[in-house]
């Protein structure tokens, strides 16, 4: 059966967000928001917490952030004391802040020192090593060096977002792409980027011929859809969501997300972002999603839930969202130095 994975998420998949993904049907892997590696760093104890009480029976890869290679085998070291599958090196990241540091997605023009960090991280990892990568910074031309990079170290799993780091998150996927990594390299491909439900799943497995599927913002939306995919590509029929079974996950993350010292308008904020991409399937002309984003205390959400979600509760929670209902963020609370909610146009 083809694989599935939580792709990481700054900001969104901590340990909260895990466990309610998993009470709905875990995916096979799990993967850290990204640990921050430099001169001076140390683990951060919030995303620590997502391994030490990973309690969702399934794997979870820690990904790290950085070019230092001294300090990245530190960080390595540091992370074997914990209960982690592997380590996972991001490739990705498109935040200009982070790109011009030279990590995340800034390495992919440099395929040279990619080779170095791969090579110095195979070295120290004694289980598995994972890589997440964009098909390019600009354009594809290192591309094929960095996949012969991945082979050459032995790495284990290969996560490909279909888009260069230039391209963001909302142009095209260019599967093509993907089905290019799959073909070129010696381990298995994870094809990611805009699997909107179960159906897209296969149609991208079955285009790039990939050893599965890496979901990151359509799980947010449909945190049944690592169930609903194994349900497809055993040949079952779809589990089917209802609205009232929106509200329950809604209410499930509120619970899961409340912290003791969170005010209560910044817990509603934060709901707000998760149901942002809810929104893109309770109804077609995004009125649930107008009625959300102008709501500041917890009654006034949920009065706004029950209204869009208990009406008609046995309505159906769309599979795809619905065209032109746009997940956009609510901007409160201004950027750091990273891939957060707020700082990607949605
Ligand atoms: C809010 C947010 C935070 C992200 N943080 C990370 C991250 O920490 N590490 C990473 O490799 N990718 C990160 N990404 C990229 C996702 O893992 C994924 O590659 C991308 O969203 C495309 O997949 P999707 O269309 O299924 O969302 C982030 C994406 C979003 C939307």
């Amino acid at each position: 059966m083809p694989l599935t994975a939580l792709a990481p998420m700054q900001d969104v998949t901590d340990l909260a967000f895990m466990q309610v993904v998993a009470h709905y049907g875990a995916p096979d892997y799990f993967f850290t928001e990204f640990f921050r590696v430099h001169a001076t760093s140390r683990l951060e104890k919030h995303i620590l917490r997502s391994i030490d009480e990973n309690t969702t029976g399934k794997p979870i890869f820690a990904q790290l952030i950085g070019e230092d290679i001294t300090h990245l085998v530190r960080t390595v070291q540091e992370l074997l004391a914990h209960p982690i599958a592997g380590i996972d090196l991001n490739l990705g990241c498109p935040a200009p802040k982070v790109y011009k540091k030279n990590v995340g997605g800034g390495l992919l023009r440099d395929p040279q020192r990619i080779d170095d960090i791969l090579a110095a991280l195979r070295a120290c990892c004694p289980g598995l090593f994972t890589v997440k990568m964009r098909i390019g910074f600009e354009n594809t031309a290192h591309y094929d060096t960095v996949l012969s990079s991945v082979s050459r170290h032995r790495v284990d799993l290969l996560s490909v977002h279909g888009r260069t780091v230039k391209e963001m998150y909302r142009s095209e996927v260019h599967y093509d792409q993907i089905a290019h990594a799959v073909a070129r390299v010696s381990c298995p491909v994870l094809a990611n980027g805009n699997v909107t439900s179960a159906v897209k799943a296969t149609t991208i497995i079955d285009q790039t011929r990939s050893a599965g599927v890496m979901v990151g913002r359509h799980a947010i939306r449909n945190p049944w859809i690592f169930r609903q995919c194994r349900e497809q590509f055993s040949g079952k029929a779809i589990t089917v969501v209802t609205l009232a079974d929106v509200r329950e996950y809604i209410e499930r993350l509120y619970r899961a997300t409340a912290a003791v010292h969170l005010p209560e308008q910044a817990h509603v904020n934060k709901m707000k972002k998760y149901l942002n991409f809810v929104g893109q399937s309770v109804d077609p002309t995004g009125s649930f999603l107008y009625d959300m984003r102008r709501t500041s205390t917890e009654v006034e959400l949920f009065t706004v839930c029950d209204r869009h979600l208990l009406t008609n509760p046995q309505n159906e929670f769309a599979l795809e969202p619905y065209p032109g209902v746009i997940a956009r963020p609510n901007c409160e609370t201004p950027t750091t130095d990273g891939c957060t909610l707020e700082e990607i146009p949605l």
